[in-house]
């Protein structure tokens, strides 16, 4: 069967385009990514596409009169290489309605909270002072509110005592490296659908015990 063909936005260090090339990697994965886009020029995670051969433009915002004008190029490049999904992945522009409507249920973003608390930016600092026992992401589709949209898959991680902002981004960019992938082969399965604005999954899939934290 033909793979579905994922193109990554990003815009920084490409730690979770990179855990996405891997999982492609893999052998029966039923995806690729088959084009990257960097809004930034140089930005670290082009070197992950680099590495292994994956086609990658670079865009720069600021060379576009306008956001209509800059997704315009995107779209070029993302209908050039075929793009059927296209996966946000610590891209830091926010796109317009008309975008995010073109990709209606073919868009997709990776988010470090459980939505729908701590849209947003600065999510660890927040879910430490907010004293959540739980931290983790969140894969969801876009929609033109800023982190919202049908959830697909989350990972839970507990903040620990000690915790500071960066030792739990940590921790919970472990678990995006997990839930990405995770995210993206429920997809390319056809196993994902959107239904009065929740995502429903095909079975068979295996459910996690409850986590208590403490745990005793
Ligand atoms: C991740 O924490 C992601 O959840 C957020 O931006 C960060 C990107 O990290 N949207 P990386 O560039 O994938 O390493």
């Amino acid at each position: 069967m033909a793979r579905l063909k994922v193109g990554v936005l990003i815009s920084g260090r490409g730690s979770n385009l990179k855990a996405l090339i891997e999982a492609c990697a893999a052998p029966g994965f039923p995806a690729e990514v088959a084009l990257v886009i960097s809004n930034v020029t140089g930005a670290q995670g082009l070197d992950h596409a680099a590495a292994v051969g994956i086609p990658r433009v670079v865009i720069p915002h600021r060379d576009h009169p306008s956001r209509e004008a800059f997704e315009a190029a995107m779209d070029l490049a993302l209908a050039a290489h075929g793009i059927e999904l296209v996966c946000l992945a610590g891209f830091m522009r926010l796109l317009t309605r008309a975008f995010v409507t073109r990709w209606h249920d073919r868009l997709i973003n990776i988010h470090p909270s459980l939505l729908p608390a701590f849209r947003g930016l600065d999510t660890h600092e927040r879910a430490l002072a907010a004293g959540v026992r739980f931290a983790g992401c969140t894969v969801h589709y876009v929609r033109a509110e800023m982190d919202d949209g049908p959830i697909i898959v989350q990972a839970a991680v507990p903040v620990l005592p000690g915790d500071n902002a960066e030792l739990l981004a940590a921790r919970v960019l472990e678990a995006e490296h997990r839930a990405y992938p995770l995210a993206l082969r429920l997809i390319a399965e056809g196993r994902v659908k959107v239904r009065d604005e929740r995502v429903e999954i095909a079975a068979p899939f295996a459910v996690p015990e409850t986590t208590l934290n403490p745990a005793r």
